[in-house]
């Protein structure tokens, strides 16, 4: 299979491909741009890229023409199973530029994402996000599943899982990020304590 995909679907012309070097500062404005918040996702995306985990990361770019226009990323984290710890993913960033949003992009890098992960042998991918985006795309509520987030600060239902085909019934436990999302506070949602409820 070749490195990128030819995805002609919809009204754009898209090509899903393993990001390059020299796509870097695109995939800061990427998230610049769809996150609003600053330095917060770029520099979680940087320090994804520059750690030294057990599973390499995956990182997606969606491309139109030359242009950088969405981006993905699949890290290691681990699944603290009774038997033993489990390598798994996290997703996270994923980020599609303003004007190229709904146009099925960010699905599509979902669904790469998934695939290569699959093909990779990793048999579980976990990630905080909407049910309402992922829950068609792959991804079910990890509670309901047995899984315990690794944090309480979750929403309701925001902590969701993939199982792909190496999954097995045994793999069950407290899913735990790995520490570039910690040290960077990129865990669940925080209660803005300086503005009253
Ligand atoms: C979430 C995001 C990646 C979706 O990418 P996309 O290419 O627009 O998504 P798709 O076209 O594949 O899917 C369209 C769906 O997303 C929803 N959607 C897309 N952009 C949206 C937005 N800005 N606000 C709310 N919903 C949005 C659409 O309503 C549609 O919903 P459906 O599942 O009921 O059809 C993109 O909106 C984004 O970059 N958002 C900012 C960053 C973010 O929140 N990332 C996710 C958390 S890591």
């Amino acid at each position: 299979m070749n490195s990128s995909d030819d995805l002609r679907r919809g009204p754009v012309e898209l090509v899903v491909r393993h990001e390059r070097v020299d796509d870097h500062e695109a995939v800061r404005e990427v998230h610049t741009l769809a996150f609003g918040d600053g330095e917060r996702v770029p520099a979680l995306v940087e320090a994804l890229r520059a750690a030294q985990p057990a599973l390499a990361p995956l990182s997606l770019v969606a491309t139109v023409g030359e242009r950088v226009v969405g981006h993905v990323m699949l890290s290691a984290c681990r699944l603290d199973a009774l038997p033993r710890l489990v390598d798994v993913l996290s997703l996270s960033p994923l980020g599609v530029l303003p004007e190229f949003q709904r146009q099925g992009i960010g699905s599509r890098l979902v669904a790469r994402a998934l695939a290569d992960a699959d093909s990779r042998g990793v048999p579980l991918v976990f990630l905080e996000g909407s049910p309402h985006y992922y829950g068609k795309r792959g991804f079910a509520d990890a509670t309901e599943s047995g899984f315990r987030p690794p944090t309480l600060r979750y929403p309701p239902g925001a902590f969701q899982v993939a199982k792909l085909s190496s999954y097995e019934e045994w793999m069950t436990g407290t899913f735990v990020y790995s520490d570039v999302f910690w040290a960077l506070d990129c865990v669940g949602l925080r209660a803005d304590v300086s503005q009253p409820s």
